[in-house]
């Protein structure tokens, strides 16, 4: 897909098509479709991420909030986005045996109930070893400085699934 095609949508189904970008936050694409026309990926890319930045902290939050946990819940039940079903399969999280699982259902819920927001790493980045090795150093973060790492890791995935979307390896790392 092409920027000009991007631009020539309506807006149902650019929500439709972008509405995932960040997880479960169709009101930001709403939000940025309404705004202009796009130059390119990285304009668009930016015009999503601007409207997170500017958002007060609780809405930050909020945004953190809709992420599902990591192997938890919502992939037991089969109720994952298929975005986040791609992510948390690649790390291998969908495929974690029953200790590993507990382990990090525990370290899940310790992390939420410090900062109030599911762990989030770019799951994509990273590895079933990885994960809970990242979180449990992220446990003795700051709450300033975790709101904020957890919001560079939502760019990382939006910036990815944006790529995903227009057929761009400009995301590759
Ligand atoms: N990292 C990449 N995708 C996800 C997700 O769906 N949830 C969380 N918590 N982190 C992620």
């Amino acid at each position: 897909m092409d920027i000009e095609k991007v631009n020539s949508m309506d807006f149902g189904e650019f929500v439709d098509v972008f509405g995932n970008v960040v997880e479960r936050c169709p009101l930001i694409a709403a939000a940025v479709r309404s705004q202009c026309l796009f130059s390119d990926l990285e304009d668009l890319e930016q015009h999503f991420f601007a409207f997170t930045d500017a958002l007060p902290q609780s809405g930050q939050e909020g945004v953190l909030r809709c992420h599902p946990d990591l192997a938890g819940r919502e992939l037991q039940r089969g109720e994952l986005s298929a975005e986040s079903q791609r992510e948390q399969s690649a790390a291998g999280l969908t495929s974690l045996g029953a200790a590993e699982r507990l382990w990090l259902a525990e370290l899940n819920a310790q992390y939420r109930a410090r900062f109030g927001f599911p762990f989030m790493p770019a799951a994509r980045l990273s590895d079933r070893a990885a994960v809970p090795r990242e979180l449990a150093r992220r446990l003795h973060c700051p709450p300033a400085q975790e709101l904020s790492t957890a919001l560079g890791e939502v760019k990382k995935i939006g910036r990815r699934r944006l790529a995903d979307l227009l057929g761009s390896h400009a995301a590759e790392p």
